[in-house]
């Protein structure tokens, strides 16, 4: 199938290699030339385990110029949809590239299915992108077709999770446009759940806002066995051998961060809002994501006065395997320290230069150097921390790496 995919960002770029990877003529639009120049290198702008070679095994066109999307039979909107300094979801990017798709179907003849794949408030798609698109003179369901398909990638397992999803969910504004993304998706031997439009969008929502949940739901239950002397780990792995909880997302620990967790629980919470509705545990696992980064520098406390020591950080990164820094939980726990008037020192193997715009006034350093801080706070699980020597170290472990009990003093943020 011919599939324009709008822009090279995260789930784009993804999206559409894997698409051709498939078998389908993919073309991809982004007006950053620099980043276009690097696909057609073979170079992936963005850090995703596998992504390069990927890229340089299959046949992708890329593109500055909007016109290449009128040959496709469906063209994917996977625009950012960030937050302002409120939490209010900005649809800018989205709106403007609506507005070339318009530009383009007001120029074509044959009919072809626009669908959104970027994370938007239930009704986004309906309300906003549609009307928009029906500027262009045609109908939508008669000239053209609107579909909403969630992605639901992880950070460094995008390849593997979208060529191995566990559901494809097609919202669609009727079945002609669903059928076309439903060809689109046949070879993936997964259920594929046909829906409408806002379902589709409140689907993405939902999924996320659960597994956060359930990542506070342990945290808080490892908050309140560390006082009873139990551990977190062994109450989880007994949980989990019930089917009907199963065993992910209950690592305990000091929270979830990233692009999308924090983001689509916020955006959830303001979309109940606007309804007039106070959505009080999805509030709450907001709230306590916060406070549980903070519980880091809390324990610290307990062993140090913070004011003049230098507090060394294990891990910037939101997670093991990617440079993305964004919502990671390190950004609450470096404010908070550099607040008390304690210096940090931090190390990542990867993220450290994203940190650095962030926080340009924190020393980046060697693991060693870190390593010789008054005190270490773990706060991303990378598989170079499981072998270090804590011995003699004062080691606050926000990631359950079990060679850190070694440490002279050690708490575990929830064990
Ligand atoms: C997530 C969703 O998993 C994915 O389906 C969606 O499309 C995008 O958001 P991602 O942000 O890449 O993916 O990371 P994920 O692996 O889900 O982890 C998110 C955060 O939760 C990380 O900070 C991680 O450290 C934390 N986490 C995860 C825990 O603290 N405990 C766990 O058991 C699992």
């Amino acid at each position: 199938m011919k599939v324009a995919v709008i822009v090279a960002g995260y789930v784009g770029l993804v999206t559409g290699a894997c698409f051709a990877k498939l078998g389908n003529e993919v073309v991809i639009i982004d007006i950053d030339e620099k980043k276009l120049k690097a696909i057609n290198n073979g170079i992936s702008p963005i850090y995703e385990e596998g992504l390069d070679e990927l890229l340089r095994q299959i046949c992708l066109e890329v593109s500055s110029d909007y016109g290449k999307v009128s040959a496709s039979e469906t063209v994917m909107l996977c625009l950012g949809t960030p937050s302002d300094e409120n939490g209010t979801i900005v649809l800018d990017y989205m709106i403007e590239a609506s507005k070339r798709i318009a530009e383009m179907l007001r120029a074509r003849s044959g009919y072809s299915v626009v669908t959104v794949k970027s994370t938007v408030p239930p009704g986004t798609t309906e309300e906003v992108v549609i009307p928009i698109l029906e500027t262009s003179g045609k109908k939508a369901g008669q000239d053209f077709g609107v579909c909403m398909c969630p992605e639901f990638l992880r950070e460094g397992k995008a390849i593997y999770d979208f060529m191995h999803p566990a559901r494809v969910v097609i919202g669609e504004y009727d079945s002609q446009s669903g059928d076309v993304l439903d060809r689109l998706y046949q070879d993936f031997k997964v259920p594929i759940m046909r829906t409408d439009l806002k379902t589709a969008e409140m689907i993405k929502l939902a999924s996320n806002a659960y597994l956060a949940t359930k990542i506070s739901f342990i945290n808080e239950i490892g908050n309140l066995c560390k006082r009873l002397g139990i551990d977190v780990y062994e109450v989880a792995r007994g949980m989990a051998l019930d089917d009907r909880i199963g065993s992910q997302f209950l690592n305990a620990g000091v929270g979830f961060g990233g692009s999308c967790l924090p983001k689509d629980l916020i955006m959830l919470i303001a979309k109940a809002k606007e309804t007039g509705y106070k959505p009080a545990i999805l509030e709450g696992i907001a709230n306590f994501n916060d406070a549980q980064a903070l519980r880091m520098v809390e324990l610290l406390k307990k062993h140090l006065t913070l004011r003049g020591a230098t507090i060394g950080l294990l891990g910037l990164a939101f997670k093991p395997g990617t440079d993305d820094v964004r919502d990671s939980r390190a950004i609450k726990i470096v404010e908070a320290l550099l607040d008390e008037g304690a210096r940090v020192r931090a190390y990542d193997p990867l993220a450290a230069d994203n940190f650095r715009r962030l926080f340009p006034q924190i020393e980046y350093a060697s693991k060693e150097a870190v390593l010789n801080s008054d005190a270490i706070l773990i706060v991303t699980e990378w598989a170079e921390f499981k072998d270090i020597d804590y011995r003699r170290k004062i080691v606050i472990d926000g990631r359950r790496i079990d060679k850190a009990r070694e440490a002279k003093i050690y708490e575990g943020i929830g064990w």
